[in-house]
């Protein structure tokens, strides 16, 4: 199972409900790795998006505790359990993208880390881990460093050794 993740230098993510920075390069990155394939998102992550719609080109799995919420176009899981029971094992091409109550569970089952670091620090409210103080994870491959309105970021990839 993978993550893809954006964050800051203080390994921030969010605020307000939002990204903390508004990256194209970013985001066609993470269409790029992700598209075909399955995305793991928590119900606030789904309605941070344009007009509360799933991600085009990719099976949304929802989770909420909700047990009548049922997004267009979504799968609905209503817990971890449930979640990992539906991809019976199948957890090649899952991608668990936040935010960060659904990213901190998933922590553990997760090999492979797609990282976009942000070599800035913006005011926050949600956060992620800092890979970087975890034992047993080792960055096999990075980006060079790209360079959008001034904000330079670099991808990242962190795997279990
Ligand atoms: N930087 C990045 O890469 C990135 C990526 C994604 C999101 N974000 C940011 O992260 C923030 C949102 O994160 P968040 O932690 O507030 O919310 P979230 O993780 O997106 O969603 C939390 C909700 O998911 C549901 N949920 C979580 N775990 C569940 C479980 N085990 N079983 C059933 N339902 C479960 C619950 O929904 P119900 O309340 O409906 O039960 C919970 O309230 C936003 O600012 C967003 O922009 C950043």
């Amino acid at each position: 199972m993978n993550t893809i993740v954006v964050v800051d230098e203080n390994w921030n993510i969010g605020r307000d409900g939002g990204l903390l920075v508004y990256l194209p390069g970013d985001l066609k990155y993470f269409k790029e790795r992700t598209y075909g394939k399955t995305v793991v998102i928590g119900r606030k992550t789904l309605e941070s998006f344009p007009g509360g719609k799933p991600l085009p080109g990719r099976r949304n799995i929802i989770l909420t505790k909700q047990k009548d919420y049922a997004p267009a176009g979504c799968m609905v899981c209503h817990s971890k359990e449930e979640l990992l029971q539906t991809l019976k094992g199948d957890t090649g091409d899952i991608f668990i993208s936040g935010g960060e109550q659904v990213y901190r569970q998933f922590l553990e089952e997760c090999d492979t880390f797609y990282v976009t670091k942000i070599y800035e620090a913006y005011p926050a409210d949600r956060s992620f881990p800092n890979l970087d103080k975890r034992d047993g994870l080792a960055i096999t491959w990075q980006s060079d460093i790209q360079e959008e309105n001034g904000v330079r970021y670099q991808f990242f990839k962190y795997e279990r050794k």
